[in-house]
């Protein structure tokens, strides 16, 4: 786990700071900022000569009374938003961390209305995985940046965040062979700790006994022990407020199972518990915010393998609503361990609502590419509510719709329901229709595949190369007002 934890503050004027390295901004066709007035000679004449022009992703470095001083651009002052304030703050990180500076100054950009994603853009542009590099040279670290200026509860609430985002990507980053189902039930329990919190763990015999045949038909296939993961959150003055659940897929390796996936990017199977880690992440969130609401989270979590007793193409599984399943291919394994998933939240705890998140399809890379999350779910306001908070965290969603048309298509002629759809028609349709069949009826829902936008874009000065995201953290806590 690596991003800087120590972001402090300060009021003062950066030329006054103690600082060797501070990081301005200047923004596109605009005088100089009054924080940069000492060195508005040497930047003006940057500016006129037209070398630098303040636009976004430029920067250049400036030397002046014995303190390395780079200026960012911010772009179009008109055109400046939350997103570019996260951005550019990440940006000042990976300067540092490029020039092995481990510690810096950064000017609240854009002023105090960003304090908050600027608080998490510090943190996520500070983010590295090294766990694995054994070698001093391959791991230098950011360990302290001071914000000048903006408010500083929200640039360390942003902080917070930032680094509830940082703790799912590292969840997501570990090989399977540390990820495990077990992994995910230490990180539940530590989250638990910190932010007083219960926790629920069935293990193999206990979920199986209990109906939920969907995770342990999938878990058949691998010794390595599953597990079902219930967080419970009851922070709200009202301790029968109906909760909102969330619900992550924690799928840790997925082969394919019998219906063995090709070899080619097999390893990136390791990120199909992103939806776990995403969930993993608000509660670590909440953990140390502790916002006045009800929250639950459910991790169904195994692996998809291929061992003597692994599920089978044409077995009939019973979940845990009673509902049957006709496996028809046993690679599309996580809606199977999500119908357990959205039973049980649908029979225990009478949600506000639920919202899960999985890396349920290939096809939704076909339909939106690394840019957005496909969403779809039983409720206009939820999920006008869903778009908004996408708008406020620049995580892009975009919704499908579940016609009858489409979810006739998962009818069995055998069973109740199969796992798949049309042949190569709809498919990231026909698994959000597939987990409706599991939703209580009447329980606003919303299903979130985020196959194309848990790992693999394009790298951004907060989104590392070869990183899992962390995708949904964000917009997850501010629909849920935390
Ligand atoms: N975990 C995969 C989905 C996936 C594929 C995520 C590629 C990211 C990249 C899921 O379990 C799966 O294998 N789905 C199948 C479903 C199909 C058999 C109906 C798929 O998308 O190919
Ligand atoms: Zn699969
Ligand atoms: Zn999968």
């Amino acid at each position: 786990m690596s991003y800087v934890s120590n972001v402090t503050h300060s009021t003062e004027d950066w030329a006054q700071i103690e600082n060797a390295f501070i990081v301005l901004g200047q923004f596109q066709d605009e005088p100089v900022s009054a924080q940069a007035y000492a060195i508005n000679d040497l930047l003006n004449a940057a500016l006129e000569s037209g070398d630098f022009k303040g636009k976004t992703g430029e920067n250049r470095t400036f030397y002046l009374d014995g303190k390395t001083i780079v200026v960012i651009g911010l772009g179009k002052k008109e055109q400046f938003d939350a997103d570019a304030s996260r951005k550019a703050a990440g940006q000042a990180c990976r300067i540092a961390i490029s020039r092995k500076v481990d510690q810096i100054a950064v000017e609240c950009f854009g002023g105090e209305t960003y304090s908050q994603a600027l608080g998490e853009g510090i943190v996520l542009g500070s983010y590295q995985f090294l766990t694995y590099k054994t070698q001093k040279k391959d791991s230098f670290e950011l360990n302290s940046v001071t914000v000048l200026g903006g408010n500083n509860e929200n640039v360390q609430k942003g902080a917070t965040i930032g680094s509830s985002v940082c703790f799912a990507r590292d969840l997501g980053n570990h090989p399977g062979n540390t990820s495990t189902p077990t992994h995910l039930a230490h990180a539940a329990q530590s989250i638990a700790e910190e932010g007083n919190m219960s926790i629920t763990i069935f293990e193999r015999d206990e979920f199986t006994e209990m109906g939920m045949g969907g995770l342990a038909g999938v878990a058949q296939g691998t010794d390595e022990p599953p597990k079902f993961i219930i967080l419970e959150y009851f922070g709200a003055e009202d301790k029968d407020e109906k909760p909102k659940v969330i619900v992550g897929k924690g799928l840790t390796f997925d082969a394919g199972g019998i219906s063995i996936k090709p070899g080619a990017k097999m390893d990136e199977m390791k990120f199909d518990m992103c939806g776990s880690a995403t969930v993993l992440g608000v509660m670590h969130a909440i953990a140390s915010l502790k916002p006045k609401i009800n929250v639950v989270m459910i991790v169904p979590s195994t692996e998809n393998l291929l061992g003597a007793k692994a599920y089978k193409p044409g077995d009939i599984l019973t979940a845990y609503n009673g509902k049957t399943i006709e496996v028809l291919n046993t690679d599309a394994e996580g809606r199977l361990i999500l119908a357990d998933g959205l039973s049980y939240a649908s029979k225990h705890y009478d949600p506000e609502f639920i919202l899960d998140f999985a890396t349920l399809t290939g096809a939704i890379l076909f339909a939106l590419g690394h840019e957005a999350t496909g969403v779809m779910g039983t409720n206009d306001a939820l999920m006008d509510q869903v778009k908004s908070s996408s708008k406020n965290t620049d995580e892009k969603v975009w919704d499908f719709p579940l016609w009858p048309e489409y979810c006739k298509q998962i009818k069995s002629d055998i069973a109740d329901v199969k796992n798949l759809g049309a042949p190569r028609q709809a498919g990231s349709i026909a698994a959000g229709a597939f987990l409706k069949e599991f939703v209580g009826k009447d329980i606003p829902w919303i299903h979130f595949d985020i196959a194309g936008t848990a790992w693999g874009g394009k790298p951004t000065s907060i989104d590392p190369k070869g990183s899992a995201t962390g995708w949904g953290v964000r917009l997850v806590l501010d629909l849920l007002n935390a």
